[in-house]
Parts: structure tokens; sequence; C-alpha cells
């Protein structure tokens, strides 16, 4: 799950993208391809005028540990005009940027730029000579960091999964960065597009994935996967108990006729899981689309793969950040940094995870699941 465009309100899709007063390119990168005219580093895309920031409160620095004080927030954090027309907030803004200890000549990867709340952070904090490369493997992110980040030298866009992340750096010739930031799942934006198949409220395909390019949707698993497996889903990834009945539920249906729509998923929920008491079933039908999700994107899988090539794609003294909205992303990146701890590969700068202020939940009720947690790299390890 994710933060979002506040107060539990879909993005308004008939508002435009796009801030009035900004100059949008005619064909703003389709599928993900930046524009031809800007100034990409070794190959990828290049983007124009960097968006105007509302800087975040100065950063105290990092070296000591804990580097931040838990909660600090960012008081009065606003987020900018173009994570508003995106309908995205950024979680944690202030501690984020504490986190990564941004050195205003570093190179710093944004595995998951979505509406770039957090990238123009970043930028706003680098001087000309730093440099961020910015990952998403959903091509419409891309198009709408073309608009934002255009002309910008120091942005590098890029398509990718963030567990490609060290044949993303060698294929671009850059060289370990000085800090990651992972902020996993999906922009409110996604949860509410049309057609995405996201988010119960809407009534549309089965679909969700967040690279369209991905052959599994979430059709294909809740009609085809095998009884095992989609209980074993239903129970671990949306950490429902009645995972049994459920999928029984649904075997029975499809054996009639295909689950096709999100409407008719969040229905079957409702009947099978609801029971007096339950004040909000539909809550019921969150979990089991985020674990869908979560299973149609392999997040979990992409999560290990970037927790294992991240020391390799770090310097030493460099900052994994991970903001994670699951329980099981946020175990496994508690219990990475903890196990290499003692093969001195990663300083666990926090015991408990940080989570947002009350300030920020006031702004963004869409945060208050997020949990962050840091490591510093250590050392390379010898078997990367
Ligand atoms: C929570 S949003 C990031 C929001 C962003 N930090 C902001 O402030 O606007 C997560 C983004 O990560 C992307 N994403 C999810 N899994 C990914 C993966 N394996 N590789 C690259 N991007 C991924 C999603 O498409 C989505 O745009």
């Amino acid at each position: 799950m994710l933060s979002g465009a506040g107060r539990g309100q879909p993005p308004n899709r008939a508002k435009p993208l796009v801030p009035k007063d900004k100059v949008v390119p005619k064909d703003p990168a389709p599928k993900g391809v930046a524009p031809k005219d800007s100034a990409p580093k070794a190959g990828t895309k290049g983007t124009g005028q960097s968006a105007p920031i509302q800087p975040a409160q100065e950063s105290s620095s990092a070296n000591a540990a804990p580097i931040i004080a838990p909660n600090p927030g960012i008081r009065d954090f606003k987020p900018d005009e173009w994570s508003l027309a995106f309908g995205h907030i950024p979680v944690l803004p202030g501690e984020t940027l504490e986190a990564l200890n941004i050195k205003e000549k570093g190179f710093y990867v944004d595995l998951t730029m979505g509406g770039g709340g957090h990238s123009r952070l970043i930028l706003s904090k680098l001087g000309p000579k730093g440099r961020l490369l910015a990952l998403d493997k959903d091509p419409e992110t891309l198009s709408w960091a073309a608009i934002w980040g255009q002309g910008d030298p120091r942005l590098i866009i890029k398509r990718a999964s963030f567990d490609q992340i060290d044949s993303v750096l060698a294929e671009l010739g850059l060289g370990p960065a000085d800090g990651l930031l992972a902020d996993l799942g999906l922009s409110s934006r996604q949860l509410f597009s049309p057609g995405r198949g996201f988010s119960w409220q809407n009534d549309e395909s089965l679909d969700m994935r967040l690279d369209p390019d991905n052959e599994v949707t979430a059709f294909d698993i809740v009609n085809h996967w095998p009884e095992k497996q989609l209980t074993d889903l239903i129970q671990r990834l949306a950490e429902e108990r009645s995972g049994a009945r459920l999928t029984k539920a649904i075997l029975a249906e499809r054996a009639k006729n295909p689950v096709k729509t999100t409407r008719e998923l969040a229905e079957l929920v409702k009947k099978v899981l609801w029971r007096p008491g339950h004040h909000a079933h539909f809550n019921l039908a969150t979990k089991v689309f985020m674990g869908l999700r979560v299973a149609v994107n392999q997040e979990m899988e992409a999560l290990a793969t970037l927790l294992r090539k991240a020391p390799g794609c770090l310097n030493p003294g460099g900052h994994l950040v991970v903001i994670a909205f699951h329980s099981l992303e946020d175990r496994q990146v508690k219990q990475c940094f903890a196990s290499r701890e003692g093969q001195k590969i990663w300083k666990n700068m926090f015991k408990k995870p940080v989570t947002p202020s009350e300030n920020e939940l006031s702004l963004n009720r869409r945060a208050r699941s997020a949990k962050m947690r840091v490591g510093e790299l250590l050392k390379q390890p010898e078997n990367k």
C-alpha cells in the first residue's frame, strides 16, 4: 500500500494532470521514452527544467546514529504542485531526505520514482554536479517525469524494475550510488487510475499490473491458480486467516463463470468473509486486493533481489532507505539489515522502523501504514 492523494479521496481524473501554468510538450514521452532533445546521460532519458520545489526543512545531518530523531516529520511540509497534480503525496518526506544524507555532488537512485515526489526532494538538495537516477516499471510515470523533469541535466530516467539495478547501472556506465531509495508498492494515482484494476472501489477488469508488459494479471491468478497456491496467497500475502474458505468460494464461482471484475471479486470477498461486528467489511477486500497485487507484480521476489544486490550498488557509508507498506515486506528489510549486520555488511540505523508523525498523517492518511528502515553499507560483500 501507499501514500496518497490525501484523505482517502481518489484524485479527480477530470482535472488536468499538469499544473495550468506549465508548458507541456505536445508528445510527452510515450512508452517511457524521454523527449529526443533532452540531454540524457549514457543513453537514457534526460529531462529539462527542474520543477519548482518547496524545499523541505534543513536536514540536520547524519553521521551519528541514530541519524534521525523518531518522527520529525516536516513541519509545514507542503507537497509541490506536481505531486498534487499527479495525485500522490510523498511519504515521510523529511525523514527520507535525512536518511539519504544527501551530498551536493552525490549520486542517488530513486528506485521507485512514481510521481517523482521524493525525486524532486532529492534534486532540491543536489548541487549542479549531483546526479539522480530514477527508475519505475510503469511507463505512465515515465511520461509524467518527462514533463516535470524536463531539461534537468542531473536527472536520468529509466524504465526498469529495481531488481535489475545492477545491470541498469552497468548499462548506463554509472558507478555505485551514495544512496538508494525504495518507496514500495504503488502510487495513489495508480490505485485509482481507471482501467488498471487496483481498487475495489472501481468496477473494471481484474488487471493489477504495474508493468503492462507483465504477462500475468490478477484475472489469471483468480481464475487459473490451483487451490493450494491461491489459499497460500490469500493467507500469506493478504494476511487473511480465512483464506481457505475464500479460495473455496472463488473456485466454486469460477467453475460456473470466470470472476472477471474488481466488483465481482469484492462482492465475493464480502459474501464469504463478512460477519456481524466487521464494521468495515470492505477492508477485507482491501487486504485481498493488496495480496493479489503483490503476487501479480512479484513484489516480494523483487524486494528480495534488491536487498541481495543493493550492497554491490552502493558506496560504503551510503544508505539504503526502504519504505514498506506491507508487513511481510517490512519484515524482509528488517531481517536483511539484522542478519547482514552480523556479517558487518549493513549497519541497521534504527531498531524500530520510522513511521509518519501525527503532523504528516493529518495531511496524508494514506501514509499510515508506512514503515521506513535504513541500512548503512559498511562494506561491499565478497560475494555480491
Ligand atoms: C509508492 S509509489 C512511489 C511514489 C514516489 N516516491 C513519489 O513520491 O511520487 C511506488 C512506485 O514504484 C513503482 N514500482 C513498484 N515496483 C517496482 C519495481 N519492482 N521496479 C520499479 N518500480 C516499481 C510503482 O510503479 C510506483 O510508481
